[in-house]
């Protein structure tokens, strides 16, 4: 059994696996050496052979227990027919919704469109690399989809007011997320991947009374779901108010905690395993300073069963030095 499994499933608290968010990506040289020559992102993720070789990239680097599939959850609404662009210094770009066709798309049209990454999955666990690891396939988790899909790009701090004008469409639009993140799973797990994490980047948007229809509800069907496939599923549901009330509620293999949230808290109230924490800032500074930061978490979690990352993903700024170091530390624990 792969230390991640062994972590999640005999609750093992003796070893501390590693992997990274976004460790496929720009702090590493060779990824944008391949970037600069493809402009265009979501080909780039389209194909089939350098998103396998940018997936194997970190492993070839690092001593990590798990594999992520070099692909973006944006892949869900692109392979729906919605228009998605990458800028550059801006970020995703979306078109507009239509409803209509969205709704009216067949599992065939859009498994058709996104057959390139299950084949990446269906190559990486062929991979020598691979072997004794998870490999990590994703999605977006509904909530954090529907935000780009109706904001149509990053909402960065907040919402404005109007995003919620259109209730008709957000409720039709939910259900077509749902429908088709759960096709998205089933072939990512088909082709391959052992594992699965829910990215919902803006669950900290949410209000309160809001937290049922749009995180809870939603969120519970996809984990329902990916448990029904038999692989154990991760939920990041990155600046939650109440980590302990999602974790009750929405009951995932894992959690994965954001940075700003005390991990001494969750250590004390949450029994499940988790992961993640580290601000991904500390990488920026010195080893003494990430020795010490990351130890912190080490320490805190070390009779709780922990998979070691960051609170959010890896920053392009990272020297890839101190990659290096952090996860020979955490081996060394
Ligand atoms: O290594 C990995 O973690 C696997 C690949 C991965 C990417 N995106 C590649 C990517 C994963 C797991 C994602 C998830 C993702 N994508 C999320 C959830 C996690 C998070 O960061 O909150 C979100 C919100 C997106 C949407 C997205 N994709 C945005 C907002 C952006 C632009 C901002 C940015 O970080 O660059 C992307 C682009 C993107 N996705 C890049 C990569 C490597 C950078 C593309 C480039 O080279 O320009």
């Amino acid at each position: 059994m792969s230390p991640i499994q062994k972590c999640i499933k005999k609750k093992s608290t003796k070893n501390k696996p590693i992997w990274l968010m976004r460790q496929a990506g720009r702090y590493l040289p060779e990824f944008r050496d391949i970037r600069a020559k493809n402009p265009d992102f979501i080909k780039l993720c389209l194909n089939e052979k350098l998103s396998t070789e940018i997936s194997l990239q970190p492993l070839r680097r690092f001593d990590l227990d798990a594999g992520i599939i070099f692909s973006d959850i944006l892949m869900l609404p692109y392979g729906l027919g919605q228009s998605v662009e990458f800028k550059k210094n801006f970020g995703p770009e979306l078109g507009e919704v239509q409803i209509e066709n969205l709704s009216n798309q067949s599992e065939a049209q859009f498994i058709k469109k996104l057959l390139p990454v299950y084949n990446l999955i269906n190559n990486m666990s062929k991979s020598e690399i691979i072997k004794e690891k998870d490999l990590f396939g994703f999605v977006g988790a509904p909530w954090t989809l529907l935000v780009y899909m109706i904001n149509r790009m990053s909402p960065k701090k907040k919402l404005n007011k109007n995003f919620f004008n259109n209730k008709d469409l957000i409720d039709k639009l939910l259900k077509v997320i749902v429908k088709f993140t759960k096709i998205h799973l089933k072939h990512q797990v088909r082709a391959g991947a052992t594992i699965i994490q829910i990215f919902d980047s803006w669950a900290g948007l949410v209000d309160e009374k809001d937290l049922e229809y749009f995180i809870y509800k939603p969120t519970r069907e996809i984990v329902n779901f990916s448990k029904s496939l038999n692989v154990p599923v991760i939920c990041f549901p990155r600046e939650i108010k109440d980590y302990k009330k999602f974790v009750e509620t929405i009951n995932p293999d894992v959690v994965s905690i954001d940075y700003n949230i005390d991990p001494k808290d969750i250590s004390d109230t949450i029994q499940i395993p988790i992961q993640g924490g580290l601000d991904p800032k500390i990488l920026l500074s010195n080893k003494e300073n990430l020795k010490i930061e990351a130890k912190r978490y080490l320490d805190i979690f070390k009779d709780h069963p922990y998979i070691f990352n960051l609170g959010h993903g890896v920053l392009p700024e990272t020297d890839p030095n101190m990659v290096d170091y952090l996860v020979k530390m955490v081996k060394d624990y």
